[in-house]
């Protein structure tokens, strides 16, 4: 049954279909005693309180009191890798003892190791341990996700993980919606060890023309990062990618300053993500090209680097997003509160804005704000219920879930907190 009444909800949302830039950021909807009218999991109504709700001919109906409690848009996390095999603990404790995410890599450790394991292993084990992730995810109030391979580099185990994802996007009871990422531009293979123009040719002639014949993700991303994949290497893959359809995003500017926010700019990428050491150009080609910086704090915080400039990047006009970045190596978390409280103490994202970034933007970021991101009529129902009315006690509660409610396709969850 996906019609449902909510009635009595503090609606907090930003409004549009496109992503808010600069000081737009800021600016929410607020309707203190709100209704809203779902009808086969879309939004019909939303508004003040009505006295005769307009649903006379609805069948199963679902009414829902949610006590003056706040609803915001379900979080759209638009940045992460929760499809892989084996862990990475043992690296963890490496960093710890003060060995950099780099030296580690560059040892055979890093995005290599996990791609042994995710090699290894089958197709349930994988979509089990995902769905599990998933789980965890929601309870968050993630309600949609975007998800990367990158843990194969083979031909056969890049389609394991996004046939992984294609799946769990088919179960009918799914709570989280998933947008595939093709990304094995992710690091360069053993077997292809100081050939890593070849490997673009691979991916370019062999990978992107399955994936896409078999509609297995929407964007394609690289890593580009030195001693990883040049602004050259990443050019011609993304371009290539392009041409046969994809939308794109690039991991830019994460360890090194290297123009890869500049890139995103040339190419007219949807998203540049990490954006640690982003330059000024850069910052201001990605505001004049519409490209949304999706920052990830907790891969920043994880691997003890400094913040993405966030203030400075909606300061200059640009739309920003945050997500998670999950993954087993530089930030094993998908912590929704804690992604808030480092966006508002360390990159000086107002609430409103961190608000605004993990919805209408991030769903920018996966090219779905015509259906996700805020609380308006035509848009899917998913919506996250606070335990408060008051929407500050999302930073305020640090690193802890003030999520009480979840809806997803309005179907309603409970949370246990
Ligand atoms: O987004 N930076 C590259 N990729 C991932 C890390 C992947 C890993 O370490 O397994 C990221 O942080
Ligand atoms: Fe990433």
């Amino acid at each position: 049954m996906n019609n449902l009444i909510i009635t009595n909800a503090r609606i907090v949302t930003p409004i549009g279909h496109s992503a808010r830039k600069g000081k737009e950021m800021s600016k929410l909807l607020l309707i203190e005693r709100g209704t809203i009218e779902v009808k086969d999991g879309i939004i019909v109504y939303v508004g003040e309180e009505k006295k005769h709700l307009g649903n006379d001919q609805m069948k199963d109906v679902r009414h829902y009191d949610a006590k003056g409690r706040c609803l915001l848009p379900g979080f759209v996390d638009s940045h992460t890798h929760f499809v892989f095999g084996g862990e990475r603990a043992k690296e963890f404790s490496w960093r710890l003892a003060g060995e950099s995410y780099m030296s580690i890599m560059n040892k055979g450790g890093g995005i290599v190791n996990t791609v042994k394991a995710t090699r290894a292993m089958d197709f349930d084990t994988m979509y089990d341990r995902a769905n599990k992730l998933l789980r965890r995810m929601s309870r968050m109030g993630i309600t949609t996700v975007e998800g990367k391979s990158g843990y194969g580099l083979d031909c056969d185990t890049e389609l394991k993980q996004l046939e992984v994802m294609k799946k769990l996007n088919e179960k009918l009871d799914k709570r989280v919606d998933i947008s595939a990422t093709f990304l094995g531009a992710h690091a360069i293979p053993e077997e292809y060890k100081g050939k890593s123009d070849e490997y673009i040719d691979f991916l370019i002639e062999e990978m992107l023309p399955i994936i896409k014949r078999k509609k297995l993700a929407q964007f394609c991303d690289v890593f580009c990062e030195e001693g990883v994949f040049s602004v050259e290497q990443s050019r011609k893959l993304l371009t290539a990618a392009k041409e046969v359809g994809f939308a794109l995003k690039i991991h830019a500017d994460e360890i090194v300053s290297l123009g890869g926010a500049e890139l995103a700019a040339e190419l007219g990428a949807v998203s540049a993500d990490h954006l640690l050491h982003a330059s000024d150009a850069g910052i201001k080609a990605m505001a004049d090209k519409n490209v949304i910086a999706t920052l990830l704090p907790l891969t920043a915080f994880a691997l003890k680097e400094q913040y993405a400039r966030g203030r400075e990047m909606i300061d200059a006009g640009c739309a920003v997003a945050l997500a998670t970045d999950l993954n087993p190596g530089s930030c094993f978390s998908g912590s929704i509160p804690l992604t808030i409280d480092l966006a508002c103490i360390y990159m000086k994202l107002s609430i409103e804005e961190a608000i605004t970034a993990l919805t209408l933007n991030g769903a920018a970021a996966i090219n779905s704000a015509d259906k996700i991101g805020s609380v308006e009529v035509g848009k899917q129902a998913d919506f996250v219920i606070l335990d408060s009315s008051d929407y500050r006690y999302l930073p305020y509660y640090i690193g802890m879930n003030c999520v009480g409610t979840v809806v997803k396709n309005g179907r309603i969850y409970e949370i246990e907190n």
